[in-house]
């Protein structure tokens, strides 16, 4: 097999590219460097610069590198400016996803992995979030990953694709301190950012009704995800071995276990050295009290557990948050 991962470049998409090609299977990256560090991937790796959303040009790679499945990771993926400009989320999460669809289905592609997010469930008021939560984004972003869940599923029903709609929960650490999150959208690396300017934390709320009061969240290390990727590229080769083709697999990816912010900025206090009592301040708008999946699919349907817990998810993004920024560890 051959593997397309778009996005490659990126801090998902490098552990995901790397983790496939250490499994044994042919990858090719394609990027279009907004956000992506060639540096991360190996130097053999072909990287191709380029949109996806460039029909003429997935052509040409899908052709040219006889790709068999494509895990499509590449995306905007912030909420707040998803807020501000939907548009521009729409275009290109939902009508780029359509050019590239379309050039899978001509190519005659037959595995079509598809990054989304917890973000689908909106803010469900229960215990463990199932596949079968109902779907109620609360915001564009969210909305633009349901939207490409039911294109990629209709397409691949359309066309005889195997397809898989893989919702992420909190991604967190690195599996190796070059490959870690560049971005300060999410909380670990706003915790890093405001310690390493001498400022407190924040905790964005703490009258949730929560143990402690704080935000619960089911965070995944990104190195664990990288191997749901591979274990679900497996599941659907192994589905359909030469046989008919088709059917679609929606699995969340997450540990099944809640932490809090407070217990986050405990954490992150340990590992840094950094102990700044952080501080309170009113919740963000539109923050579900808790989002925590049940990761049972994964676990009895395809074999995959995650092996790594919080603490090394906050340890390893400190030493990539630390290699970008040396005056950051405590003296
Ligand atoms: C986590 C918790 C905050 C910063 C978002 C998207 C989701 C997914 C991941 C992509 C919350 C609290 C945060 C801070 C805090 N993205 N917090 N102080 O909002 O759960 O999820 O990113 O697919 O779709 O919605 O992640 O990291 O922003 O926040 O108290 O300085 O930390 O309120 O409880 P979130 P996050």
């Amino acid at each position: 097999m051959t593997w397309l991962i778009t996005g490659g470049a990126g801090y998902i998409g490098a552990h995901v590219a790397r983790a496939m090609a250490s499994a044994g299977e042919r990858v090719v990256a394609l990027d279009d460097m907004s956000t992506g560090i060639a540096g991360r991937l190996p130097a053999d790796m072909p990287l191709v610069r380029g949109s996806f959303a460039d029909r003429a040009l997935m052509d040409r790679v899908l052709t040219e590198h006889a790709v068999s499945g494509v895990v499509h990771l590449a995306a905007r993926k912030q909420v707040g400016e998803s807020v501000e400009k939907p548009l521009l989320y729409y275009r290109d999460n939902v009508a780029g996803l359509t050019v590239l669809l379309e050039a899978v289905v001509a190519a005659g592609v037959r595995r079509f992995l598809f990054s989304s997010s917890a973000a689908v469930y909106g803010v469900p008021d229960v215990g463990l979030i199932t596949e079968e939560t109902p779907c109620s984004p609360i915001n564009p972003y969210g909305e633009t990953k349901l939207t490409g869940e039911w294109l990629v599923r209709a397409t691949g029903r359309a066309h005889g694709i195997s397809t898989a709609c893989l919702r992420y929960f909190n991604v967190a650490g690195a599996a190796e301190p070059e490959l870690s999150d560049t971005g300060v959208s999410n909380v670990i690396p706003m915790f890093f950012d405001r310690l390493t300017r001498g400022e407190a934390p924040r905790i964005f709320g703490d009258g949730y009704p929560t143990p402690d009061g704080t935000g619960v969240r089911d965070y995944i290390h990104v190195a664990d995800l990288a191997e749901a990727h591979l274990a679900v590229a497996r599941h659907l080769d192994a589905r359909s071995p030469g046989g008919p083709e088709g059917g679609d697999l929606t699995v969340n990816i997450g540990r099944g276990e809640g932490v809090s912010v407070r217990e986050l900025t405990t954490l992150v206090a340990e590992v840094t050295g950094h102990r700044v009592e952080p501080v309170v301040e009113p919740p963000r708008p539109g923050d579900a009290a808790r989002a925590v999946a049940s990761a049972a699919r994964m676990t009895e349907e395809l074999g995959w557990t995650a092996r790594h817990g919080v603490r090394e998810m906050v340890e390893s993004a400190w030493e990539g948050w630390c290699l970008r920024h040396p005056e950051a560890r405590a003296q």
